[in-house]
């Protein structure tokens, strides 16, 4: 079997006939060995459609599931039960266009791992959502791609469109909160290559979305558990809180040195930066890098080439708001970008550096 197509059906009754005869007509020319699996949870006539389609068509199988489980679980299901050396996955009110599966069988055959059909390259358009949904959607994609670095360059990630070589799911342990099987694929699947392509997504014409409030809080949910899950993204986060930490110690050492001992202001700031310096670098050792222990001898080399890092952070910041200041700019807001791209590099190069082995 070269290709399983996969669609999810909830109270779909007035698509599944259209997509059905829409697919077997785009497929046909292919001339490959193909399966169309619906996953449905419907609570309307659509099982009963299905089962005359796939008594009348050999290539449609459907599964119906009474305990309605939701989008990102029928899909997994749909994973498991296809038998496809490639795979689909695709909605089934028409907004995806059933007219663009051979190009990306043809692209997955090709050679590549993710194939994923993108309203927001070249060429796409997003024609088949309202002004608010759009915004909606504009910014779960941002938080998406800022929380988690293998989303960065995927400009759709949050889309139910995408092809895939099976060989992508060995060993992903998917538990999709929600509908966003995408995300929990590119966090977790296996993968070397993806390519978007671009389509148009079209307005649904028959039957009604089932987008709701409680789906926008399950993406937030799915993002936080993504970001739990995935080592790289996680690290950068404890990093960052560190980081707020050092602050934390830095000022509360200040107050100590200034009020409680008396000592002078100078040496009291030194000593404050010092001491989160080495607070910072403990728990960066114990915590964001603790898979990378490897002895206290180590401890030396590390903690100078932190030292090394950081002091490079810190002419960072400085060149960020000396900038400002040509620029008469606030001197706060340049300091502050200052700092977001000093944590950017301190975590870069920590990263390959000082906890490289
Ligand atoms: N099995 C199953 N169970 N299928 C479901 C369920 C469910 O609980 N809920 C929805 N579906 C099916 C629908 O029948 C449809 O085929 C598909 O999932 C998408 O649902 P829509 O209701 O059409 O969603 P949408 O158009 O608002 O949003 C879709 O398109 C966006 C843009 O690509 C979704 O795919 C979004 O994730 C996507 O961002
Ligand atoms: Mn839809």
């Amino acid at each position: 079997m070269d290709l399983s197509i996969i669609i999810p059906t909830f109270n779909e009754k007035d698509n599944v006939t259209t997509i059905s005869n829409r697919i077997i007509q785009a497929m046909e020319k292919t001339g490959s060995n193909y399966e169309i699996l619906f996953v449905d949870d419907s609570k309307d006539e659509t099982p009963q459609i299905l089962d005359e389609l796939s008594k009348k068509f050999s290539q449609i199988k459907y599964i119906h599931r009474t305990n309605g489980r939701g989008l990102g679980t029928a899909v997994v299901e749909g994973f498991d039960k296809s038998r496809g050396t490639y795979i689909i996955v695709m909605d089934a009110d028409l907004q995806h266009p059933p007219e663009l599966l051979p190009l990306i069988l043809q692209r997955l055959q090709e050679g590549s791992d993710l194939i994923i059909p993108s309203r927001f390259v070249e060429g796409g358009s997003d024609g088949g959502l309202n002004a608010f949904r759009k915004l909606v959607s504009w910014t779960a994609r941002m938080i998406g791609r800022v929380s988690i670095k293998r989303m960065r360059n995927i400009t759709d990630c949050t889309g139910g469109f995408f092809g895939l070589n099976r060989n992508v799911l060995i060993n992903a342990d998917l538990d999709p909160i929600g509908w966003k099987i995408l995300m929990e694929v590119l966090v977790k699947g296996n993968y070397k290559t993806v390519h978007e392509i671009p389509y148009s997504f079209v307005s649904r014409d028959a039957g009604e979305s089932k987008m709701s409030g409680k789906e926008q809080l399950n993406y937030l949910r799915h993002i936080l558990k993504l970001v739990c899950s995935s080592e790289e993204d996680r690290k950068f986060y404890i990093f960052c809180l560190i980081g707020l930490s050092g602050v934390l110690v830095n000022l509360a050492m200040l107050f100590i040195l200034v009020d409680i001992l008396h000592l002078g202001h100078l040496r009291s700031s030194i000593i404050a930066s010092f001491t989160a310096m080495l607070s910072n670098f403990i728990l960066n050792d114990t915590l964001t890098w603790k898979m990378k222990k490897d002895g206290a001898s180590s401890l030396i080399p590390k903690f100078s080439k932190f030292v090394v890092v950081s002091s490079v952070g810190i002419i960072i910041t400085a060149l960020f708001a000396q900038f400002a200041s040509w620029l008469k700019i606030s001197i706060v807001f340049g300091q502050m970008i200052g700092i977001v791209a000093a944590t950017l590099w301190n975590f870069k190069i920590n990263n390959i550096w000082t906890w490289s082995n």
